[in-house]
């Protein structure tokens, strides 16, 4: 028997006729086109990252848009990009260069769209850049890049060649299960609403954490 093709929409077309721009969760220096109740994001098949804010984004967002100086005049890499929210907060606070990568064809159209809404020039690179060597930038911001057990070890494989290169690598996450603690250092927290939270939920616990190169083995002492 043959198998049923699912012919999908031109995502820009579909982004902007079927999702709405409003400010983003808990976040309202940025707009973000977001999914309703009647976006029919289930005709797309693949789980759409991209049409929501994740709590590792907005918490990394929040962390770039109140100490600007972490981003100011670098080269930022927002990987794993989704809505582009973290690159848009990188935009935002004076980076020189702002690219937002992801695999996902759906999430570089949202985030070239949702720079274009909050006035910001970014550039979006759809290749997997986890296959290749380590980027000419300056700084790697990732929101929310452990929500799987391979997504999350491919990304901390690819941090360990970055940081070996001298590239920054900051990290937002709820405190996922695929997070690798022992190689993060916490550097702030953030009240945030995780994707799928209501507003009457309490907030979800945000942080914001380095990527640290892996230690030396200890010497042995004789
Ligand atoms: C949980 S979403 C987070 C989106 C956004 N950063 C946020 O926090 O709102 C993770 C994103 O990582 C992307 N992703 C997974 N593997 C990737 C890879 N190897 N390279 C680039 N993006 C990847 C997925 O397509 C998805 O959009």
């Amino acid at each position: 028997m043959l198998g049923v093709r699912r012919t999908l929409p031109e995502p820009a077309a579909f982004i902007r006729e079927n999702l709405r721009p409003s400010p983003a969760p808990m976040l309202p220096e940025i707009t973000l086109f977001q999914a309703h109740p009647g976006s029919g994001l289930a005709r797309l098949g693949a789980t759409p990252y991209w049409a929501y804010l994740w709590a590792g984004g907005a918490a990394l967002a929040r962390h770039i848009l109140q100490t600007p100086e972490v981003a100011r005049g670098l080269c930022v890499l927002d990987l794993g990009a989704g809505s582009g929210v973290v690159g848009i907060a990188a935009a935002k606070a004076g980076a020189r260069r702002v690219i937002c990568a992801d695999t996902n064809p759906f999430s570089t159209a949202a985030s070239a769209l949702n720079a274009d809404i909050n006035g910001v020039v970014i550039e979006v690179w759809g290749e997997d850049v986890t296959r290749r060597p380590p980027p000419e930038v300056d700084l790697i911001a990732a929101g929310d890049v452990f929500y799987a057990a391979d997504v999350g070890a491919r990304m901390a494989r690819w941090f360990d060649r970055c940081t070996s290169a001298g590239i920054a690598v900051l990290v937002g996450d709820p405190g996922r299960k695929h997070l690798p603690r022992r190689r993060l250092q916490l550097l702030a927290e953030y009240p945030v609403r995780d994707f799928g939270e209501g507003e009457g939920r309490p907030a979800t616990h945000g942080m914001v954490f380095a990527f640290t190169s892996p230690q030396p083995p200890e010497a042995v002492v004789p």
